[in-house]
């Protein structure tokens, strides 16, 4: 890693903003949370775990001797179901509403606690009925509608692990996974509504099912009612088979440590991997982030991640953060731009969100469509705002606190991975004075660091690998079969140290700036950069939507960045003089260093379904390759639109 001078400057940040003192005031997680984990890390986590309800108490809170594969909450036995769910109503909850739902075309339903007990039971009888038992693994290929909820939980109730499959995903996806955990039931729908039509999920399923002969059962919920086949040996419908279920259910409780799910997240070779969660940890974990990084006060507030269950942000901050909290949250089904523009902010404003979760690449979207287009809505509602997912352009974190927060709302940069579990690196919104572009510090409890090559810890002002020194509840526990893959890729780098695969920096503060995957960072004639930098600079030039940058081989420079844009609509041309514009605009923004090679004038960037721009796609373009893997990309055309563009310049 770099000691370089000039580097060293590239995150440097002037504008930083305090949090308001009203919210400081009355903020769940004040300074002395750090003091106290500082003190006595495990006694934290111990003190964290009372935010749950145990059957039967742990008698140790971390058993780190067969490392890396870590027991939290030992000897402890739980339901995560009847802690997201039955004890609220207990405890004289049952009205308050647990789900504001809200489908694409505008069907909505509002779901108490009282009500979601009553479904979820009656689903785990139905599971129950069927013959799903605990262990067995379910999966789950869903659009956003409650029953995908009511399906997650009526598995955690049975101790059966979920694995939920985005629902964008094809068959030969589903079908790999299902076989890869040993799937023998499948929870579906008929379809689903995306961007104002019907999506076909049965149908998705049947095709997989041809290459999985021990699935024995689909359960079919019926949400769009267009036509699908049926396979009388095989398919059932959720309203035949759960409608006439008991509503009463008593759940069991199991080991801390039993499965909770497996979700599964791409890696840097072709297999997914299957990130193992379990029981106790994970919920320790999201509860306590839930509380301490969106401040959630659970009979006030509107809390909205807008994300796909499919992905872990849903599981965390849709589904079991939020219900162990007691809170109250919008699940919404569609995109932001269906029917139209303003969809987001006429939910934000009909449920009175008073907080938003979600990923920069939205942001970046709404700031291409204008900022007249929230203007419209009332968004006095919003409290805190929350970003995820990739590092946030300092532009868009601008933009973001200043035309969805009204300048009022402190704005949460979270870093964290499917394999976390839950937030680890985040300002608490009450305490920390953030800066646009940085998730600032570890939270409470996280002992993260940034590596150079020999395992040491960089020097304020330099930049390496991020790691995680001390284990944390919600860690993942291994890979689903393959305990070796799960050593190699996370602990071999460094001994008893978990490697998270992101570059970052820290500044001379101590905060952390995390600048993407390592593989996305690039080295110009020794120096290393992160694309996000450039990206980001490239963002604040007023001409620019979007922009994702690469590297390209250089037989001079080793690596030269390649970046293509997408322009803002007020932008019309895309001629050479936005070219020489957008080249010295970054040369003179971060340094000649960071000037790109080449600029491309692109209509879209290659994304997949949940997101991610896919720059190894555009690294083949940039390269000269034929262009490799499409199937994962939201829009697989893109490509075509991209490359015929290199063509004709
Ligand atoms: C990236 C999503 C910068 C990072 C919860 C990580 C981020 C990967 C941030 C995990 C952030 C996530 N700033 N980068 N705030 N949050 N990332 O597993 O590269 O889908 O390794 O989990 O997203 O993505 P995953």
């Amino acid at each position: 890693m770099t000691n370089n001078p000039t580097i060293q400057e590239l995150s440097h940040e002037d504008r930083s903003f305090p949090p308001p003192a009203d919210f400081a005031a009355a903020a769940n997680a004040q300074a002395v949370e750090y003091e106290k984990a500082a003190a006595d890390r495990i006694g934290y986590w111990e003190e964290q775990a009372q935010r749950i309800s145990w059957e039967t108490p742990f008698d140790t809170v971390l058993d780190w001797s067969d490392r890396p594969f870590a027991k939290w909450f030992v000897g402890g036995r739980l339901n995560a179901a009847y802690n997201c769910v039955d004890r609220h109503v207990e405890n004289g909850l049952g009205d308050r509403v647990a789900y504001y739902f809200e489908g694409e075309s505008g069907d909505t339903r509002t779901i108490t606690y009282s009500d979601l007990l009553r479904e979820v039971s009656k689903a785990a009888n139905a599971l129950t009925e069927l013959g799903v038992k605990t262990g067995d693994r379910v999966a789950i290929y869903m659009p956003m509608i409650p029953e995908t909820v009511f399906a997650m939980l009526a598995c955690a109730r049975l101790g059966a692990p979920h694995t939920v499959i985005f629902g964008g995903f094809s068959a030969s996806a589903i079908a790999d996974r299902v076989k890869d955990c040993g799937v023998e039931f499948v929870i579906t729908a008929d379809g689903g509504y995306r961007k104002g039509k019907l999506s076909a999920l049965k149908s998705v399923v049947d095709e997989a099912m041809e290459d999985c002969p021990e699935v024995r059962n689909v359960l079919v919920v019926r949400r769009t009612g267009q036509d699908v086949d049926w396979n009388d040996d095989r398919d059932l419908w959720w309203h035949e088979v759960v409608d006439r279920q008991p509503e009463i259910h008593t759940p069991e409780a199991f080991d801390s440590e039993h499965p909770l799910y497996i979700m599964y997240s791409s890696g840097t070779t072709g297999k997914p991997k299957g990130i193992m969660h379990t029981t106790g940890g994970y919920l320790v974990g999201t509860s306590f982030t839930h509380w301490a990084v969106f401040d959630i006060k659970p009979d006030k507030d509107v809390f909205w991640t807008a994300a796909d269950i499919g992905w872990v942000t849903g599981h965390s901050y849709i589904v079991y953060g939020p219900l162990a909290n007691g809170a109250t949250s919008v699940l919404y089904e569609g995109t932001p731009d269906t029917p139209h523009r303003g969809r987001w902010w006429e939910i934000v404003q009909k449920y009175k969100v008073s907080i938003l979760y979600c990923a920069p690449t939205a942001i970046r979207s709404f700031m291409k469509w204008g900022r007249d287009i929230p203007a419209q809505y009332d968004l006095s509602s919003l409290r805190l705002l929350g970003s995820v997912g990739e590092p946030i352009n300092p532009e868009a974190w601008m933009w973001y606190r200043e035309h969805i927060g009204g300048n009022r709302c402190p704005v949460v940069d979270t870093w964290w991975q499917t394999e976390n579990g839950s937030i680890l690196i985040s300002p608490l919104p009450g305490v920390t004075e953030t800066k646009p572009g940085s998730a600032m510090r570890p939270l409470p409890g996280i002992v993260a660091d940034v590596f150079d090559d020999e395992g040491n810890s960089v020097e304020p002002g330099n930049g390496g690998y991020l790691v995680v020194k001390e284990p944390w509840p919600s860690m993942l526990r291994t890979l689903w079969g393959d305990e070796e893959r799960f050593k190699k890729t996370y602990w071999s780098q460094y001994p008893e140290v978990y490697f998270a695969g992101d570059g970052a920096k820290i500044d001379r503060d101590g905060d952390f700036w995390v600048l993407g995957r390592v593989d996305d960072v690039l080295n110009v004639s020794g120096h290393r950069m992160s694309t996000a930098e450039i990206e980001s600079a490239l963002v604040a030039h007023p001409k620019v939507a979007e922009a994702a940058v690469v590297g390209a081989k250089d037989e001079m420079t080793g690596q030269a960045i390649e970046a293509f844009v997408i322009l803002r609509e007020s932008a019309d041309d895309g001629g050479d003089d936005v070219v020489n514009d957008l080249r010295s605009h970054v040369r003179s923004s971060i340094g000649p260093i960071a000037t790109p090679r080449s600029i491309m004038i692109v209509p879209d960037l290659p994304k997949t379904r949940s997101g991610k721009i896919m720059r190894r796609l555009l690294k083949d373009v940039a390269e000269n390759r034929e262009v490799g893997d499409v199937t994962t990309l939201a829009d697989s055309s893109v490509m075509d639109l991209i490359q015929k563009g290199m063509k004709e310049s």
